[in-house]
Order: C-alpha cells, then structure tokens, then sequence
C-alpha cells in the first residue's frame, strides 16, 4: 500500500491522500533567499537564541562603497579608507570579517570595494548568516538548521581559500575564527606516538602556533604564511611547511581531531577511534567530512637553523635558462635524505632563493648544497649574492624569510595561483628537465609576465630522518614529489579584467602545458585556481579517491557538506540562480 502510494506520487497519476500529499523525496536544489522554502525570520530568531545571540547576518564590508542595492551605504571617507586598508594591510582588514572571502574573484562578483560606486551592493556568494562559532554545540545547532531547513552550509576561519570553498550563495556559515585555543603538552602518549604535542583550536593562524609554540621551545610543521589557518584548509588538505623534509606534511603530523560530524555527534578521531574519518580528515581535503574543532600535533624541540638567501639574474638569456635548470636537476641532491629546504621563485629576470631552512644545521650545510652548483654560475659567466645566517631558533628563520607575524609579508594576499607537485623523474631527466624550462620561459616572458614560486622538499616514505606516521589520505603523488611549484600572477586590483584573463591564460595555456611537462602527477589540492580545469580526482586526490568518497557517504548522508573540487563535488552542480542543486537524483 504505502510502496503503491509513493510510485503513485512520483509518477504523478491517481489520487493522492493524507499523509501522502507531502513530497516524499528531499528537494533537488538547497534553497536560497527569496524563495518560498527560505527559512523565516522566526526560525532564523529561533536558530540564534540557540547559539546564544551568536548569529549574525552578513552585511558586505564594501557596502561603504556603494549607493544602490540591498546593502547601499555609501560614505565617501570609510570607502577610501577600506581601500587603502585592503591594498596596504592585506590580510589584517578581510581575514577577521565573517562572511568576507579574501579572494577578491569572490567578492568581485557584487559589492566590491574597488568597483564603481553606483554598482549595486548585494551579497552575493557570500553567506548569508554566520555562527560566531564558541563550542561543538553552536556547530550542532548550526547543522540541525541546514538538515532541516535545507540551506547551503559553508565553514570559514580565514577565508584564504583559492577556490571559493569557505564561502557560498544563500549559505549559513560555521565561522571558526575565534575557536582561539592553544595548548602545548609535554608527554601526549599514544601507542602511535608518545612526546610533546600541541593542541590547536580550529580558529588559531600559523603565526599565533609559530609564536606560541616558540615560547615553549617547540617548533611544529605549519604553512610557511603566517596569515594561513591551522586546523581548516591547511592541514586536512595535506599542508606543506618548511619543516616538511625534516618532519613530513601536515597531515602526517595529527594526533587527533576533535570533530563534531555531519549528523551532529561531537567525537574525537584517532588511528584508533573513528579510524576512517582520521584518515579521511588527514589529507582527505577540508570542508568534507565534518567540522572540526581542534588539530592535535606533534611538536618537536626548538634549536638552530641556518638560513640565508641566494641570488643570481637573467644577464644572458641561454645561460640563464640553462643553470635554471641545472638548480632543478641539482633540487633532489640538496634535500634528499635531509630535513633540508630550499625555496625560491623563477621570474624571466632573476632566480631568487628567499629561504634556505637546514634545521639543526649550520650555515655550512648551505655551502655544502651551493658546492657543485656556484662553479656552474661561475662558468656561464652570471654573477651571484650568496647571504648565510645562522640563527638560533625556528622562528627567527621564518621572520627573517618572510617578516613580522602573526600574518607575514612575503605571502601575496591576492593572487592568481595554481600549483603542480614535481617528480623527481621530470627534473633528473634531461629532456623533461629541458621541457619544463621552456614551459617556464614561454610564460615568465615580457607579454605574460608569470612567475613561478617553488620548494624542494623531500617527501620520500622511506626517508633514513622522518619519523614514521600514522596512515593517512595524503595523496601518494607527494611522495613521489621533489618539488611543489605555483605559477604565479598578483591581482590587478584597478584592473580586474586583467586578472580575468590571466585567470584564464593559466587554467588555459600555461597550466595544461605545465601538467604536459610534468606528466602524471598530481596538484596541491588547496593551491589551484577555481577555473582549473585538469583530472582533478587524480590530481588531488589520487588513488584515494574511491575510499574518501565512501567515507565521506558513510559520515554526510544528509549531504550537508558541500565544497568545489571536493570529495563528492560532481554529485552536485550550481543552477542558473546560483543554488546549489544535486546533479545525480
Ligand atoms: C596568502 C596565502 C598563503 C598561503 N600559504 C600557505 C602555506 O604556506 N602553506 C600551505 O600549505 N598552504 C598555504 N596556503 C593555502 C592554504 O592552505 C589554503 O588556502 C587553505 O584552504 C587555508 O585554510 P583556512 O582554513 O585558513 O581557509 P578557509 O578559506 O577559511 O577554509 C578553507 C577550506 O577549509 C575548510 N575549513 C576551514 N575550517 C574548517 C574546519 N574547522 N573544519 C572543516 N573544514 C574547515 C573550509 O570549508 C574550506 O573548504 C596559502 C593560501 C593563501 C591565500
Ligand atoms: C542574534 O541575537 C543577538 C542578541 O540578541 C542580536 O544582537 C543579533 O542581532 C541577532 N542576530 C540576528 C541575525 O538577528
Ligand atoms: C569584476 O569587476 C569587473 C569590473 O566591474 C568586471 O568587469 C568583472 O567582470 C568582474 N568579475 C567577475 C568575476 O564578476
Ligand atoms: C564573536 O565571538 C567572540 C567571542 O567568542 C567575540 O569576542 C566577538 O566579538 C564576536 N564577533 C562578532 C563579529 O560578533
Ligand atoms: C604511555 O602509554 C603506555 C601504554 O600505551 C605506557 O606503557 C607508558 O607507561 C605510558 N607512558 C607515560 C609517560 O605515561
Ligand atoms: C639582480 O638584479 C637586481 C635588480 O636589478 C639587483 O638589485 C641585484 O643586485 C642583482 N643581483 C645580482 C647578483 O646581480
Ligand atoms: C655559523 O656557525 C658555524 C659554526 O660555528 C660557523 O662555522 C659559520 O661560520 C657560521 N656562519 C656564519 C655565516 O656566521
Ligand atoms: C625522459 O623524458 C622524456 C620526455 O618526457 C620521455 O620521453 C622519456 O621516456 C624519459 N626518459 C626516461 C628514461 O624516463
Ligand atoms: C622581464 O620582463 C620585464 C617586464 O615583465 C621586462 O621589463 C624585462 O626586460 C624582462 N627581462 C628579461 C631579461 O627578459
Ligand atoms: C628510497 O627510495 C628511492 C626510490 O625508490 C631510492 O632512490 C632511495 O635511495 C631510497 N632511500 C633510502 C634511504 O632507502
């Protein structure tokens, strides 16, 4: 009877009655303001006297900066100022914003600070509420809400995210900014791993765990920008530091997380508890399994570092190209097997080495890797500036490499950006080798002007000076990895229709033409422009694909989680109005 009554219903013949003239299956599409199925105002009110006043509506920041629309709030002075802050301060103006991407493509769209006045303000892909995140209970509360009500879920600390994944139309964010939480241990003991640890809330930047930790004698494995997130994007998404050939990736560093769950259950995952979901969070990518409220990871005792910079210019062109790629074959021999460093960017001008980061060492350990290298300068005729330090601690190499924290200075705030790991293979083989620097000479040229900003690391399973780590999601490209490179453009913030197109250049030409020099090999999942257009699963994810996929189903049958080029991503597409909608149903 009911089975008869439902295909009756979905086939749309024959009467339907009582309890079954409701629609029987979840609607297609997340609803978005304005529609009939919006939640009202009462249980928005409801919702916030849940989370104890934490909700709050967005209003664009650049609403100062416009005369019409929903958010019109112009006001000549504020506008200037907004301006001037976003250009000068960065990071510091966007990053504490809820509701506020920091990637102006995503804030471009409506309601832009540098746009004409009489543009309309609207929100936009913005969301459209936050929770000022406190405890795993506003998090439930906040995922009872877009169960129930169907809305589009979106989580943001920095919102540094390159492909729009922390924020979303008509969305409730999770804001975990202010999940300010750090606490060092000296003994966690585990059968996996007994030693110090740190314990990092989900809201906390790399430069607040450099300085905190720091201050504890410790060092940890954390992004090289001060101004990234810890818990969020970074770590599940694989994470890259400085002390990766030391230490490993970031995901190779957790202990545990504390996690609230799509259904709503507050856990911690271990290699032990919830095993599949600490697996899937550690590499897997972010915004995909849950929301988690702290990373717990391995902390190691602070020493010296040397560091220093290396300079030499593009004074005859041929000679130039040739020891640029001399440096890359030459890139395996200086790291591997060593918890050694080395990052540097290629530009058509200059390679500029801005950090060498020998853990441990002295600066002889940076003249050991320049030997067979600085001879082959000499004899094409380029001169060098070679400048070594020896400093006391972790965290007076990064200053000294990429200035004051917590944010940084080095980091572009705003650029156009993608990423490609490097196998050792490509740059030990000459042709390759030779390949990949013509990829890198057509397009740092004068008409396109890129640059390419790259690490040696090693990341090898089998390294003699790592120490081992649970198993994780990292996808096994890395491992096979002697570099990670970003091809690199700033933000034409006066002129955004450049930026458009260098957008498109990359994830058009350059970036195809990249992947053809480096053959099968994978990206950094969290470093890729949003137009990117290649094998994602594979590049991203790799052979685990399959595996997170069931995971993610397993933890998110609510499909509450939602997030571009994340697990699960192609089951969903956005309509014509913006609304997230299931493309498969
Ligand atoms: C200027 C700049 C510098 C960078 N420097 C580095 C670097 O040095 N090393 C490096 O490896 N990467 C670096 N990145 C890349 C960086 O790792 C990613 O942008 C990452 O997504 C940032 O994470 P977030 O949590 O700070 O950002 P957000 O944009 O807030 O979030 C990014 C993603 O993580 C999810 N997320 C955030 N918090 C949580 C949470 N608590 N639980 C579950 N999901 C969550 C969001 O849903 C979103 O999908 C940099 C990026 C920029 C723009
Ligand atoms: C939530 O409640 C607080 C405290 O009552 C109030 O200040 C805030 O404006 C409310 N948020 C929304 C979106 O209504
Ligand atoms: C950004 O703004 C410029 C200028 O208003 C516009 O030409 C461009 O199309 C916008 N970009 C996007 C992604 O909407
Ligand atoms: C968010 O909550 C924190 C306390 O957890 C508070 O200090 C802060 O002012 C709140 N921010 C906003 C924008 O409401
Ligand atoms: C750590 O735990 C193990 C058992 O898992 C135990 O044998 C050992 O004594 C503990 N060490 C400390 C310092 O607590
Ligand atoms: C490289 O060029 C820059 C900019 O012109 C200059 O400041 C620097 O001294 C040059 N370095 C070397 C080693 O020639
Ligand atoms: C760094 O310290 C080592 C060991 O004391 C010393 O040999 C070296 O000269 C120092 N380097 C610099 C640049 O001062
Ligand atoms: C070297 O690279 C070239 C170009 O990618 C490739 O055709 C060749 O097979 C490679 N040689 C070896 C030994 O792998
Ligand atoms: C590099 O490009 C810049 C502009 O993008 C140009 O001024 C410079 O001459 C170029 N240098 C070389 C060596 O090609
Ligand atoms: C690790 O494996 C690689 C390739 O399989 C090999 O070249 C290297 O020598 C190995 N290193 C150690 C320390 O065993």
């Amino acid at each position: 009877m009911m089975v008869s009554s439902f295909l009756a219903l979905l086939i749309g013949i024959g009467p339907v009655v009582g309890a079954y003239s409701k629609p029987q299956l979840p609607p297609r599409c997340k609803t978005i303001p304005g529609d009939a199925a919006w939640p009202n105002k009462d249980a928005w009110d409801k919702l916030n006297s849940t989370v104890g006043g934490r909700l709050i509506a967005t209003v664009p920041v650049a609403h100062v900066c416009h005369t019409g629309g929903t958010f019109s709030g112009y006001d000549e002075t504020a506008c200037a100022d907004l301006q001037e802050s976003i250009q000068n301060e960065g990071a510091a103006t966007l990053q504490p914003q809820p509701g506020e991407p920091m990637n102006p493509y995503f804030y471009n769209l409506t309601c832009s600070p540098f746009t004409p006045a009489d543009q309309p303000c609207e929100l936009g892909e913005r969301a459209v509420y936050s929770i000022n995140v406190s405890s795993a209970s506003d998090v439930q509360a906040g995922l009872g809400f877009v169960r129930e009500n169907n809305v589009r879920l979106v989580i943001k600390n920095t919102g540094l995210d390159y492909m729009g994944k922390s924020t979303g139309k008509g969305s409730l964010s999770l804001w975990v900014h202010n999940l300010k939480t750090l606490e060092a241990t000296k003994s966690f003991n585990s059968s996996y791993y007994s030693g110090p640890a740190v314990k990092v809330g989900a809201g906390i930047i790399a430069g607040e765990v450099y300085e905190y930790v720091n201050s504890k004698g410790y060092r940890v494995v954390g992004p090289e920008c001060g101004l990234c997130g810890f818990a969020g994007g970074y770590t599940q998404g694989v994470g890259h530091s400085q002390l990766t050939s030391a230490y490993g990736l970031a995901a190779d560093q957790v202990l545990e997380w504390e996690v609230v769950t799509p259904a709503g259950d507050y856990v911690t995952a271990t290699p032990e508890k919830h095993a599949d979901l600490y697996w899937a969070l550690a590499g897997g990518g972010p915004g995909t399994y849950g929301v988690v409220l702290s990373v717990t990871v391995r902390a190691y005792p602070d020493g010296p570092v040397a560091g220093g910079t290396l300079r030499f210019n593009n004074t005859n062109s041929d000679a130039y190209w040739e020891a640029v790629g001399l440096w890359y074959k030459m890139g395996p021999g200086m790291v591997k097997d060593s918890p050694k460093n080395v990052q540097f960017f290629v530009s058509n001008s200059t390679l500029w080495v801005f950090a060498f980061v020998m853990p441990d060492q002295d600066t002889s350990a940076i003249d050991g890797i320049l030997a067979p290298f600085l001879p082959e300068l000499e004899s094409r005729g380029l001169p060098y500036e070679l400048k070594t330090y020896n400093y006391t601690s972790y965290l007076e190499n990064l200053r000294n490499s990429y200035g004051a924290l917590p944010y940084g200075e080095l980091c572009p705030v705003y650029p156009v950006l993608g990423s490609r790991l490097i196998p050792r293979a490509v740059v030990l083989n000459e042709t390759a080798n030779k390949n990949l620097m013509d990829v890198y000479r057509t397009y740092t040229a004068d008409e396109f002007g890129w640059f390419v900003g790259c690490s040696f690391i090693d990341t090898a399973e089998n390294s003699t000076v790592r120490p081992a780590h649970p198993e994780n999601s990292v996808n096994p490209y890395w491992r096979e990895s002697i570099a990670y490179c970003n091809p690199n453009n700033p933000w034409h913030w006066d002129d955004p229709a450049h930026s458009i197109r260098d957008k498109n250049q990359l994830s058009g030409e350059f970036f195809p033409a990249m992947e053809r020099a480096t053959g099968k090999t994978g990206v950094y999942l969290n470093e890729i422009d949003s137009l990117y257009t290649g094998d994602w699963k594979d590049t991203m994810y790799g052979v685990h694909y399959e595996r997170l996929l069931e995971i993610k189903h397993k933890y998110d049958p609510y499909d509450v989680m939602y997030a571009h080029f994340a697990v699960g991503a192609d089951e969903w597409i956005i309509d014509g109005s913006g609304r997230l909608c299931k493309a498969i149903y």
